[in-house]
């Protein structure tokens, strides 16, 4: 059984992840291929209740520390009841956020050194043989933080990362693009203030790449 891909889903607030999400969910789906969606910080029951604790403003003022270790605790447990059981099964998973976001958010964001993340993202990630998990392919939709937030301020009342302002989604936003700089193999940007038609013909397209190079 050809193990599956990971296909991870990134950007700030308001840039139409869901969307693209169940578009990308689409096409996979067409080429026949079994699909499991998730999303950080959640995917399982106790990453859900860890997500309910990372957003609600009940924990505003959240040391930056408690924040960064409880979303890899949240990714611990879903790699392991749930991401790496599917890739293994054939399944291809795509996750809406993962460890490129504790990066941008806690990194960029908070300003925690890159090198203690790293640390966090082996300990969860990179096995004793050596071996370790990264996402296939991750799809950056990037837009300008104001437009985000005003899109996801439309959707109903903001939780605790959401009411942060508008210099740090600058910082985030900065962090993911260095980012996608640096695994240029890895990463599609696309600028997600295009119109959604313009937006899923870039993704079709960096999809089509990605399963022919996959199946190859
Ligand atoms: P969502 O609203 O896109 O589902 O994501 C929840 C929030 O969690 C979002 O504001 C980004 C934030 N987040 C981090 O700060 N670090 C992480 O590692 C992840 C996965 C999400």
């Amino acid at each position: 059984m050809n193990r599956g891909k990971f296909i991870t889903v990134e950007g700030s607030e308001g840039v139409g992840k869901t969307t693209n999400i169940n578009y990308i969910r689409t096409i996979l789906e067409q080429q026949g291929k079994e699909v499991v969606e998730s999303r950080e910080p959640g995917g399982t029951p106790l990453g859900e209740e860890l997500r309910e604790l990372l957003l609600d403003h009940r924990h505003t003022g959240m040391s930056e520390d408690a924040e960064l270790l409880l979303m890899f605790a949240a990714r611990a447990e879903h790699l392991a009841q749930l991401i790496i059981p599917a890739l293994e099964a054939g399944k291809w998973v795509i996750c809406d956020r993962f460890t490129d976001a504790s990066h941008a958010y806690q990194g960029g964001g908070r300003g925690i050194k890159s090198s203690r993340i790293s640390t966090l993202e082996s300990w969860v990630q990179r096995w004793e043989d050596g071996s370790e998990l990264q996402p296939d392919f991750t799809l950056l939709l990037d837009i300008d933080p104001k437009i985000g937030l005003e899109r996801a301020g439309k959707r109903g009342a903001l939780d605790r990362f959401e009411k942060e302002q508008s210099d740090f989604f600058e910082r985030v936003r900065q962090e993911y693009l260095r980012r996608a700089t640096e695994s240029p193999e890895r990463f599609h940007i696309v600028d997600a203030g295009e119109t959604l038609t313009e937006v899923q013909q870039s993704i079709a397209a960096a999809l089509l790449l990605m399963t022919n190079i996959g199946s190859s």
